[in-house]
């Protein structure tokens, strides 16, 4: 952990994951990518590509899975996600590839990134530093501040994501400002909800949680789903609709004998046969004898939706850990075994 003291992240306690969890509205202000590398972004995209490719691995590939969820839509060109060691033989010269790392030391993304270079793609890098750094091209690199858990730098490393993504698809840029004053503002009032994240948390503490989204809440299940691994040491599944209705929901019966409880993320932009789908989804499951819990913010836009629900979720996985009473910030497992595949390499 980095104790020094960096401006851009004023305000965050580096020895406490609740902390670093409050501030989320704040990092996603903290420090945007400049204008330089947001032109060269812009430009790319103007001169034509065929696709844009987002790597990351763990806490640096949500970044690219919630930006792909909520941009697929109005995007002209294909957005791909890679978690692993090569990309996709489709990905070539014409494509734009966005690499994430927080640590930039990570095996598969430094691999994929080298895979990138071969192909001679257009690369654009968002790190703290590492071999990343000394590889990438400063033109192309967006440096993140240093010192938080990676998963807790989610949305200093989204608000890099973001504007990366929509400069080269030609759309027009959001006020991030914005909508970190609307997280604010929906942090404030978690007290007065009845389902607040500790409410929540208390609900979880004796079962499985399986999160269910649809859209652009696919991404948000599966980072809950994480969150609630990594910081409250503890198993979690995700899953989505309307594909679940063909396949999971046979397991029904067999939620109550694993103690599974279906939280199902809702969204105030679903389309009538999609709501109706979550209503009788969850009541085909109460006749199996297992009630769910339906999860909705109220906001105005896409975007607002999944990070204030993300937000939400990742303070619910911090209260989760301190009634289970481990500590959200440690991932002995994940730094044992980076340490014991770096010294094989
Ligand atoms: C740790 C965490 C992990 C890392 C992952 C990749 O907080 O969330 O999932 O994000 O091991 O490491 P980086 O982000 O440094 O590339």
């Amino acid at each position: 952990m980095n104790g020094e003291r960096i401006l851009e992240l004023e305000g965050v306690d580096l020895t406490s994951m609740r902390s670093m969890v409050l501030r989320f509205p704040e990092l996603l202000v903290a420090k945007k990518p400049d204008s330089r590398f947001l032109e060269r972004a812009r430009r790319t995209g103007e001169s034509g590509i065929d696709g844009i490719c987002l790597v990351g691995m763990g806490g640096s590939s949500i970044a690219g899975e919630i930006c792909r969820g909520l941009l697929l839509d109005q995007s002209s060109v294909p957005i791909l996600t890679v978690k692993n060691y090569s990309l996709p033989n489709a990905v070539g010269r014409k494509w734009a590839v966005v690499v994430v790392s927080y640590s930039g030391d990570t095996e598969e993304t430094l691999s994929s990134f080298e895979d990138a270079r071969s192909r001679r793609a257009t690369i654009f890098v968002i790190t703290t530093g590492g071999t990343l750094a000394k590889r990438a091209q400063s033109a192309s690199m967006h440096v993140v501040p240093k010192g938080l858990q990676p998963r807790a730098a989610l949305p200093l490393m989204y608000s890099a994501v973001h504007p990366t993504v929509e400069a080269l698809s030609g759309l027009e840029a959001t006020d991030l400002e914005r909508v970190a004053t609307t997280l604010r503002q929906q942090a404030q009032d978690w007290g007065a909800r009845a389902d607040s994240p500790s409410t929540l948390a208390e609900k979880l503490k004796d079962s499985i949680p399986l999160f269910i989204g649809w859209k652009h809440l696919v991404p948000i299940a599966y980072r809950a789903k994480c969150q609630i691994n990594e910081n409250a040491k503890t198993v979690a599944f995700h899953s989505e609709l309307p594909e679940a209705d063909h396949n999971e929901i046979e397991a029904a019966m067999s939620y109550g004998r694993h103690s599974v409880v279906p939280v199902f993320l809702r969204s105030c932009f679903e389309e009538s046969a999609i709501r109706r789908r979550f209503d009788v989804t969850s009541e085909v499951l109460s006749g199996a004898g297992c009630e769910s819990i339906h999860l909705r913010i109220r906001t105005d836009s896409l975007l607002e939706e999944s990070l204030a629900m993300t937000h939400f979720l990742d303070m619910t996985s911090v209260d989760l850990a301190e009634r289970l009473g481990v500590d959200p910030l440690r991932v002995d497992r994940i730094a044992h075994l980076k340490k014991e595949l770096a010294a094989d390499a």
